[in-house]
This record gives C-alpha cells, sequence and structure tokens, in this order.
C-alpha cells in the first residue's frame, strides 16, 4: 500500500523527464541543421523573455523548470525547450494558489485614534504587530494629556493640528483625518464608573463621522493592501491570526462576497437593525469597496436626530449608522462571529468577567437578547480562538494581555488569573499552539 503510493507520486515526474529525453534525442538525430537550431534558439530567447516580463512566481517556476531541464539534457537542448506547455501551465497554478493562500487572507487594523503615544506604543509593541497593515487613523487636532477617554488638561492650552508640529513627531503609520467637528469641546460627561454626570471631561464621540471618513480615505489608498478590513478600538486586544482562521474555516472569498462580521447585537431599541458592537467589527475587501462609494455620496452635515438614515450626521451612533448603510445601500446584514459552540468571537467587555455571566441566572438583558437559545454563557462564553477582547484602556493592560496569551506558560500574569480565566487563557494557548511554537 504503501509502495504503490510512492511508486505512483513519484512515477509523474520520472516519466515526464524520461519522455522529454526521448524527445529530445529523437529532435537531435533528426535534423543537424545549424539554422534550424539557430532560428529555435531565437523563438526560445523570446519566450524566455517574455516569461522573465511576468511575475516573480512564474520566474521562479521557469527558473525550476529550465535547471531541471539542463541538469537532464545538454544545454544547447534546454534553451530549444521551453517549459512543457502542460506541465508549465500546471505548476504555475499550483504556485498562485501557494501564494494566494498566503496572502490571500491579509489583514488590515484600522484603529480611530486621538494621538497618544503611550497607547500607541503598547498596541505596537503587542497584538499591532501581528496585523498584516496597522494604521492609527487619527484626529487632525493633536495636543492634550489624555488617559483612556478622559481629557485631562484643558483643551485651550495649545492643540494643534498636526502639521504644526516638527516633521518626524508622528510615527508614519499615523494617518490624520480631517474632521469637521472636534473631539474636545463636548459637554463634561459621567465618568465610566457612573458618577454623576458632568464630573470628567471626556473626549467627543463623533465617531461615526471619524469612521465614515477613515474608511473612505483607506479605500481611496490602502484598498490593495489586504482582503479583510478590521475597525479594531484601540482598547479592544485583537488576534489577527485567529481572524484568518475565522474567515478561512468559513471559506469566504473576500473579492467576490459582502461580508460585515463582529459581536452581533440584536436589540439595543426596537427600531434598530441588529448590528455589530464597537470593539472590533470586520468586512471583506468586497464590502470596503462598495461601502466608501455609498459614504461619499450620501448626504452630510445633518444637525438633525437620529432619523434612521445613512448620513452624515452630529451625535450619530457608528454601530446603528453603519449597519443602516449597508442594510439600505448594499443589502449587506451584520453577521454574527460565533463558533460552532456558539461562543462568540469578539467579547464586549473584560473576558474574565464575560466568562461569569451566567444567562439563566441574569435574564434577557440586552446582551443576551436576540441571541440564540444555547448561545454559550459562563466558561463557554468565548471563543478558544478569540478575535478580540474588549475594554482594555490602560497600556499596562495591554501588555499584560500580551503577556497572558503569548508569553510564558508559567507567567506570573497567569498564575494570578482567577480559575474560570486561567482554564480560558489555557484553551486559548492551546488552541494557537503557542506553547508549540
Ligand atoms: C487635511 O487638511 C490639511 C490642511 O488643509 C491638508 O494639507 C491635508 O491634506 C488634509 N488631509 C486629508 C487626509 O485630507
Ligand atoms: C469638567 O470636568 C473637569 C475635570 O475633568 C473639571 O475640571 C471642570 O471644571 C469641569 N467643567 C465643568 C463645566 O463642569
Ligand atoms: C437581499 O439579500 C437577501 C439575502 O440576504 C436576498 O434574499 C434578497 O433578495 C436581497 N434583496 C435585494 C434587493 O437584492
Ligand atoms: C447558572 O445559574 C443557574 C441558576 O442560578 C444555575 O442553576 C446554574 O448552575 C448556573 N450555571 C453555571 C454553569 O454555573
Amino acid at each position: 500500500m504503501a509502495n504503490a503510493s510512492a511508486s505512483s507520486s513519484s512515477s509523474g515526474p520520472v516519466l515526464r523527464r524520461n519522455n522529454f529525453i526521448a524527445s529530445s534525442h529523437q529532435r537531435r538525430n533528426n535534423n543537424g541543421s545549424v539554422l534550424r537550431i539557430f532560428f529555435l534558439t531565437l523563438i526560445a530567447l523570446v519566450v524566455a523573455l517574455s516569461a522573465l516580463a511576468v511575475h516573480l512566481s512564474l520566474r521562479v517556476t521557469a527558473r525550476q523548470s529550465s535547471s531541471t531541464l539542463s541538469s537532464s539534457s545538454s544545454s544547447s537542448s534546454s534553451l530549444l525547450h521551453p517549459p512543457p506547455a502542460a506541465d508549465g501551465m500546471h505548476e504555475n497554478t499550483r504556485i498562485d494558489t501557494g501564494s494566494s493562500s498566503i496572502t490571500q487572507d491579509r489583514v488590515y487594523c484600522m484603529i480611530p485614534f486621538i494621538w497618544n503615544p503611550e497607547i500607541y506604543n503598547a498596541i505596537m509593541e503587542t497584538w499591532g504587530k501581528r496585523c498584516d497593515t496597522i494604521n492609527f487613523l487619527a484626529d487632525s487636532i493633536v495636543g492634550g494629556q489624555l488617559e483612556g477617554d478622559k481629557i485631562l488638561d484643558d483643551p485651550t492650552n495649545g492643540y494643534k493640528p498636526y502639521y504644526d508640529y516638527p516633521e518626524g513627531t508622528f510615527p508614519s503609520n499615523v494617518v490624520f483625518i480631517n474632521m469637521t467637528r472636534s473631539w474636545f469641546d463636548c459637554e463634561n460627561d459621567s465618568d465610566d464608573e457612573g458618577g454623576k454626570s458632568g464630573e470628567v471631561k471626556k473626549v467627543c464621540r463623533h465617531i461615526w463621522e471619524k469612521m465614515w471618513r477613515s474608511w473612505v480615505y483607506v479605500e481611496e489608498h490602502h484598498l490593495d493592501q489586504a482582503e479583510w478590513f478590521c475597525k479594531v478600538d484601540y482598547d479592544t486586544y485583537f488576534f489577527p491570526d485567529n481572524l484568518k482562521y475565522f474567515v478561512r474555516h468559513k471559506n469566504w472569498n473576500p473579492y467576490t462576497e459582502y461580508h460585515y462580521f463582529g459581536h452581533l447585537i440584536q436589540h439595543r431599541t426596537r427600531k434598530d437593525a441588529p448590528m455589530i458592537v464597537g470593539a472590533a467589527v470586520c468586512w471583506s475587501r468586497k464590502t470596503l469597496d462598495d461601502i466608501a462609494d455609498v459614504y461619499r455620496t450620501m448626504p452630510k452635515g445633518s444637525k438633525r436626530g437620529e432619523r434612521g438614515r445613512c448620513e452624515d450626521r452630529a451625535h450619530a451612533t457608528e454601530e446603528v449608522t453603519t449597519s443602516q448603510c449597508l442594510r439600505e445601500h448594499l443589502n449587506v446584514t451584520a453577521y454574527a462571529a460565533r463558533d460552532e459552540e456558539l461562543r462568540e468571537y469578539i467579547t464586549i467587555d473584560d473576558y474574565a468577567r464575560v466568562l461569569t455571566w451566567n444567562r439563566t441566572e441574569q435574564g434577557e438583558w440586552w446582551f443576551w437578547r436576540g441571541k440564540p437559545q444555547g448561545a454559550g454563557d459562563m466558561e463557554n462564553a468565548i471563543a478558544i480562538r478569540p478575535i478580540g477582547l474588549h475594554k482594555y484602556k490602560k497600556p499596562d493592560q495591554i501588555r499584560e494581555l500580551e503577556e497572558t496569551f503569548f508569553g510564558p506558560a508559567d507567567s506570573k500574569v497567569i498564575s494570578r488569573l482567577k480559575p474560570v480565566a486561567k482554564t480560558y487563557v489555557k484553551k486559548v494557548r492551546k488552541a494557537m499552539g503557542v506553547d508549540e511554537l
């Protein structure tokens, strides 16, 4: 059995080589005309030169087959004989498929940003390095002391546009987006911890304008850099390789199919369509390509409140409007990224906390509303190949997650975890093969 398969797999190339040697012998015997050889050589040269003009993989193939040829026959006949057509096709197809399976699912990470070097560095030193492309789309007005969403200093104090800063101030993957609305002139808000309204100054959430302008920019400048484009909030710890795993598993085609996916919530209010929550949301290249046209041409500058339209508007909720635009113009609906066991690939809150949410006990609050019965809860709430874990606003937290999921298996960070979180982390590391590397 083993013998049979071994010989059948090797018989192909052997046969081909014998055939070739036989035919080249015949040719040499059948005609001695120097002129004819010269002529054929010229033709072969032209063929070889045009082969050089096509892309790299083809060139590699040509070189491979010509070296095979010259090792199995005289040098003149290797020149005479361009790679056999059928064979060449076969090899090219194989190599193309090979390289496309490497490049087909490149991940573009787009991070809406307000310039903040501490967070920038934390992301770039951790999960950001696993994106095929990563760009921070920052508001063009720069300044201030931020802690998460909180503004610590007085915004009238020297905030200025990025181009007034000396050259070299910002890394090259920070792209500045001119906004019509400012991020620092909102009324004071309440604290995240639920303090009194008006106590803290926070960054304004003109996230919808930021988002659509950013996607238009990415589509105009970077469309060819990836197949999958994800908006990743700066406070989401992202796993680009698990995203690739997910789309390959689905066998999705980014060039011909619309996809828009993430953590789906069904009903925030009754009139909202199902939508993907902010933390991380991805779409295929085709979706980006077409939605950018919609964004460029939709009505701008509305001062009206929410009215269920795809338009530029102050105080719009980004998630709601994005799904509105997709549905209205492209007939695309949001897809829930869950694994076979209905575990979520993207969390909306700290993973250790999500792993304690018991649906039976909690009842159907908005998080559970509309989720299928049997959707995982408690320790089965999150996929073991997570794509995004949300709510880590501090650089230290981002680095701690890096150590948890990619650092040594016996780190203090892991040993400090509660049992449920620890079990989960071990499953994730195992699924990703971290400890085998
Ligand atoms: C933003 O505005 C500045 C100044 O007008 C301009 O130089 C720059 O090109 C604009 N950026 C974009 C991305 O349009
Ligand atoms: C807004 O909050 C900041 C602290 O973050 C405080 O210093 C300031 O006085 C507040 N402004 C108003 C108008 O309440
Ligand atoms: C929209 O998509 C659904 C499937 O998702 C399809 O059944 C329907 O015919 C589409 N509508 C239009 C107008 O293309
Ligand atoms: C969830 O809560 C219910 C009701 O309190 C309980 O019976 C069940 O055991 C809990 N599930 C887990 C996995 O702890």
